[in-house]
């Protein structure tokens, strides 16, 4: 079978198509067959070798998030050709999704939105994971006023509508003016190009994607949490009793089973900016790389 890996770590010509050997599910595992797959930024960063200690052996399947059809569920309840979703921790495990069959563990796997397609089904897993245990970690709830930096992005966009669909009220920051019609179309009630208009804002929660750390816009008393890892921690803001974090992904087959429900309410749409074919995965992150993006690189097998 294919696999997209590297041998060596550097730019997008590292990476190969690679024949390697069939893989065999383990105990508690489920085999999926790859329909489609998409490209987060910890899959440039893994493949530059910027993530340092912790980076799994070389060589290397690289890889998140996977869309695909069960070839075998072993005991998960999971049926042979059940449409699933699911996302891998690449960087914990070394068990990348970019492949033709993936076994995972049954509780990284959920069924797949019925309202969307297989390829637009690959975008959600990561970046929708990440929204969705932020959030948590930030408290959202209805009513709470919640600032998201970044919130065109992938993981901003998701965090949006979900929080939208909680019935939270929500400001975006983004990077670009031609982000701010889509923010405002998915329910930001203030979106802004200009952090320096956020000072004072008092907000409850405050969701940083890209480590913008505007600390002065939370409350005293309320939530700080980042997702950008490679910005560092977010400054001590005890002073104030506002705790922060660095939010960290982790695998959620109940997380993704909350995230298919809210694509297929309707409450969460899902944003392909361009596809590729698998054997295409450098045009793909060229792709990746020009920025500016208006949804996903998706990935098709
Ligand atoms: N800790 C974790 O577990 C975890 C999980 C997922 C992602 N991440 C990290 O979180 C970050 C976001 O991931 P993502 O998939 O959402 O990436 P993404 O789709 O590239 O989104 C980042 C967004 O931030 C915007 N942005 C960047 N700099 C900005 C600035 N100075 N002002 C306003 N907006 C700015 C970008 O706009 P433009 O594209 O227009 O520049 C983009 O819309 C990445 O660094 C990723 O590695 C961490």
């Amino acid at each position: 079978m294919r696999a997209i890996r590297i041998d060596r770590f550097g730019g997008i010509d590292t990476l190969r198509v690679d024949e390697v050997p069939e893989v065999e599910p383990g105990d508690g595992e489920v085999l999926i067959r790859a329909i489609a797959t998409s490209i987060n930024p910890v899959d440039d960063k893994t493949r530059e070798g910027a993530i340092g200690e912790g980076t799994p052996p070389l060589p290397m399947t690289l890889g998140w998030d996977l869309a695909g059809v069960v070839i075998d569920g072993g005991a998960s309840g999971l049926r042979t050709g059940q449409r699933v979703i699911a996302m891998s921790h690449q960087l914990g495990t070394g068990r990348g999704t970019w492949a033709d069959s993936v076994a995972l563990p049954a509780d990284s796997v959920a069924p797949a939105p019925a309202s969307v397609s297989l390829v637009e089904a690959a975008t959600l897993p990561l970046p929708g994971l990440t929204a969705l245990q932020t959030l948590d970690w930030l408290a959202v709830s209805a009513g709470k006023r919640l600032l998201i930096a970044g919130a065109a992005g992938a993981v901003g966009g998701l965090a949006l509508q979900i929080a939208r669909a909680r019935g939270a009220r929500v400001d975006a920051l983004v990077s670009r003016e031609v982000h701010l019609d889509f923010v405002r179309d998915h329910g930001a009630e203030f979106a802004t190009t200009d952090p320096t208009t956020l000072a004072d804002r008092g907000y409850d929660a405050v969701f940083d994607t890209f480590g913008a750390f505007v600390t002065d816009a939370v409350a005293d008393g309320g939530r700080y949490a980042s997702i950008a890892t490679q910005a560092g921690p977010v400054p001590d803001l005890s002073a104030r009793n506002v705790r922060t974090t660095v939010n960290q992904v982790r695998e959620d087959g109940a997380g993704l089973r909350e995230l298919t429900r809210y694509v297929d309410q309707g409450a969460v749409t899902l944003r392909v900016d361009s596809t590729f074919w698998i054997h295409r995965m450098r045009a793909a992150h060229e792709r990746f790389a020009q920025g500016g993006l208006k949804g996903k690189v998706a990935v098709a097998f």
